[in-house]
């Protein structure tokens, strides 16, 4: 190990994505074999207990790339130095609970956290959000760490992206490294759209070879909707294809997208495609140089215009509610 170990923040470490998380942080797949992490871990003082038995596995694992585990319950040391941030712990919706308690609560997570990664975060931070509402709590912490960059800002549509790929590489019988182009649009909520206005198979489009039916009334609900059946069927939410999308999201963000093919993460829009700028709404988006761009000049049919509205349209209220709160 010649180079100095990367200092990965996770939240919600002790929680479900976090155990299905850590242990492939720490053999290396967030950002490759080659780079040596060091691990800290922020939970509430609740659970500081149970992510203190986490790190004793995690060192019982013997990771040759994990360069230690610190455990922290404040905000401000957990995010000291970090360069990678995973922001996984979120308030989850309890019963009565409506929207605004929601984003409420979790205001009360997301805007000391964003405070902290503006007090100590290390220059290159790159911040991922994956507790939900995603794009909001974003949103939320992004707006409380002025000196930050603002692309350094994203949350999680990567699960959404993957579970597109994998229902149309099902359709089509291929597999899904023949798939391009494929695009999640707007809030990882119901709402969202996964477009494949331009994606590919093997050189062919995707839209010549699928019924409109059944992508209006099977892949996007089947899309829209996995989370929740998953939870259904579960008893839980996604927690391992929850970690993995994070694991791919940092990895592509990194190490960049193939050529010919982009990928899904909601980013700070800078006004592309009609979008609110400063919102945090999903895009196909490329990654190169450790930066990730919205992909420009794609043609927007009317069938997409109506989905895409339709799902900014959730995401501007999101926002207006917790302005509304005074949490941006
Ligand atoms: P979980 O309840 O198992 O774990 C959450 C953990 O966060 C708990 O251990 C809790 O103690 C901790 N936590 C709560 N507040 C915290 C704080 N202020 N600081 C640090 N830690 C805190 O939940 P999970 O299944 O791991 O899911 C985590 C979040 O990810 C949920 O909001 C879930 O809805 C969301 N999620 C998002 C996606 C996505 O695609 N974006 C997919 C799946 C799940
Ligand atoms: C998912 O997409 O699996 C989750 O965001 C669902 C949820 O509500 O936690």
């Amino acid at each position: 190990m010649s180079q100095a170990p990367v200092n990965v923040t996770v939240t919600g470490a002790a929680g479900q994505i976090g155990y299905a998380l850590l242990f492939r942080i720490a053999s290396g797949q967030l950002l490759g074999q080659d780079v040596p992490v060091k691990l800290r871990l922020l939970e509430i003082p609740q659970a500081v207990k149970a992510a203190e038995g986490t790190a004793m596995e995690l060192e019982d694992g013997a990771f040759p790339l994990l360069a230690g585990t610190d455990i922290f319950d404040d905000p401000k040391q957990a995010f000291e130095g970090t360069n990678i941030a995973l922001l996984v712990g979120a308030r989850p919706r309890s019963k009565g609970m409506e929207r605004g308690d929601l984003l409420e609560a979790n205001g009360g997570i997301f805007k000391p956290q964003g405070e902290a990664i503006n007090a100590g975060a290390a220059d290159d931070v790159k911040v991922l959000v994956v507790g939900n509402p995603a794009n909001t709590n974003a949103l939320i912490a992004r707006s409380h760490a002025p000196d930050v960059p603002a692309d350094r800002f994203t949350a999680m549509t990567r699960l959404d992206h993957n579970r597109a790929l994998a229902q149309l590489a099902k359709k089509l019988g291929v597999p899904v490294t023949e798939l391009k182009k494929v695009a999640i649009w707007g809030n990882h909520s119901a709402t969202q759209y996964p477009s494949v206005q331009h994606a590919e198979f093997g050189g062919k489009k995707i839209a010549d070879a699928v019924d409109q039916a059944w992508l209006e009334n099977d892949f996007i609900p089947t899309v829209a909707k996995r989370g929740a059946a998953i939870i259904e069927a579960r008893g839980l939410s996604s927690a391992a294809s929850a970690a993995s999308a994070a694991i791919d999201h940092v990895y592509t963000w990194v190490n960049g997208t193939p050529a010919g093919d982009w990928t899904s993460a909601a980013v700070v829009s800078d006004g592309s495609y009609g979008v609110p700028e400063g919102l945090i709404s999903s895009f196909p988006v490329t990654a190169k140089d450790g930066k990730y761009e919205i992909v420009q000049g794609l043609e927007i049919d009317d069938f997409s215009r109506a989905r895409i509205d339709a799902s900014v349209a959730e995401l501007v209220e999101e926002r207006d509610t917790v302005q509304k709160l005074g949490l941006i």
